[in-house]
């Protein structure tokens, strides 16, 4: 099996039940990765819950008042994150008839929407064949490949995307990155990762060469 198989057949095993992961709709998932964008899963979820209810759809949201959304954001921090999901909401909204788009041209225009936002929206919600490139991502692709280049150089930034899409399943992007973001979570984790478990540990250059402390490299700002 290649790497994309083994690590989607393991994530189908293995994956933690997220709400967010039940779902094809675009909004929710815009809604799930931007809560998601600077806080952990756990903290995050009830946010999630809580914005869901009181506002099920983009036309909801976008009829919200700038309070009505810092007041539901409070605790999470980095508060234009709020503001720049009112703006965009209030803009789909009027340009999309009140749905959201799917399709990363589309996304990427977006305030608050980056090239990791936009790829994960779409490839989760539309298998549009976007590799998506996170933290984890990053973790995952230098330990495997032995890549040392800095994660936050420019060659760095994009080799890394680079060889993100070079590795993308096709036949299923969505997944594909589902389990190239999961495995960093829960197996190719910062401190102590755990490669005995490790469905792709047989390739992987820092589990072979015992690198995995050195690997990836961050270069300090
Ligand atoms: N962090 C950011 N996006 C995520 C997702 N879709 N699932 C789990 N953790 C995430």
């Amino acid at each position: 099996m290649n790497f994309s198989n083994e690590i989607t057949q393991w994530y189908s095993n293995n994956k933690r039940d997220l709400p967010w992961r039940n779902t094809t709709d675009a909004y929710t998932i815009w809604l799930s990765e931007i809560i998601l964008q600077q806080t952990r899963v756990e903290q995050g979820m009830p946010y999630f819950y809580r914005f869901l209810e009181h506002y099920p759809n983009v036309a909801a949201f976008a009829a919200a008042s700038e309070d009505d959304i810092l007041k539901l954001w409070q605790g999470l921090g980095y508060y234009s994150r709020g503001r720049n999901m009112l703006t965009t909401a209030r803009l789909v909204n009027e340009l999309y008839k009140g749905t959201f788009p799917n399709q990363y041209e589309q996304l990427i225009k977006l305030k608050g929407i980056g090239e990791y936002t936009a790829a994960a929206i779409s490839s989760f919600s539309a298998n549009e064949a976007k590799a998506v490139v996170d933290g984890n991502v990053y973790r995952v692709l230098a330990r495997y490949f032995g890549i040392s280049e800095p994660i936050n150089s420019t060659k760095g930034k994009k080799l890394f995307q680079e060889t993100a899409n070079d590795i993308l399943n096709h036949d299923n992007p969505g997944l594909h990155n589902q389990a190239m973001m999961e495995l960093g979570a829960i197996i190719c984790k910062p401190k102590s990762p755990a490669c005995g478990i490790c469905p792709v540990n047989i390739g992987c250059h820092a589990f072979l060469n015992n690198a995995t402390t050195q690997l990836p490299v961050k270069l300090k700002t």
